[in-house]
């Protein structure tokens, strides 16, 4: 059973609070998913669940651009593609989920888990780095 520090390294950290936090969120969600698919729990159940991931990735995503937008970040437009593309990805798989199915498919975890690890490290992070290029933040996490 993969743990908090299997998904989450000291490398992912933008520097950002609050995006910082809504990123350890998101792990966590996606560990729940992951245990509930594990035991083997109602369908109703890791739907649910998956639910709440898909809207606080959209939550997220909304706070996201909103950020970048304020501070003038040159790579919002490849951002906010990278944010479509994997909402509408994110959309189909969970409405192609029948209810009747009676588990989610296996690779899903593994999918999700990619995509935002990889998205944190080649997308994200870069906005940290712009704001403390900027001066609009401190530190250098
Ligand atoms: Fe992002
Ligand atoms: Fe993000």
């Amino acid at each position: 059973m993969p743990t908090f520090d299997d998904i989450w390294t000291d490398k992912m950290y933008t520097g950002i609070a609050h995006i910082d936090e809504h990123h350890k969120k998101l792990v966590r969600l996606l560990l729940a998913v992951h245990a509930e698919q594990q035991k083997g729990g109602s369908h109703e159940r890791l739907r649910e669940i998956l639910a709440e991931l898909v809207s606080y990735t959209k939550y997220h995503f909304v706070a996201e651009e909103r950020l970048m937008l304020e501070i003038k970040y040159p790579g919002l437009p490849d951002q906010r593609q990278a944010h479509q593309d994997f909402s509408a990805e994110l959309n189909e798989r969970f409405l192609s989920l029948s209810i009747k199915d009676e588990r989610l498919p296996g690779e899903l975890f593994e999918f999700l888990r990619g995509w935002y690890a990889d998205h944190i490290l080649k997308h994200d992070l870069d906005i940290g780095v712009f704001m403390r290029n900027q001066a609009l933040l401190s530190g250098h996490s």
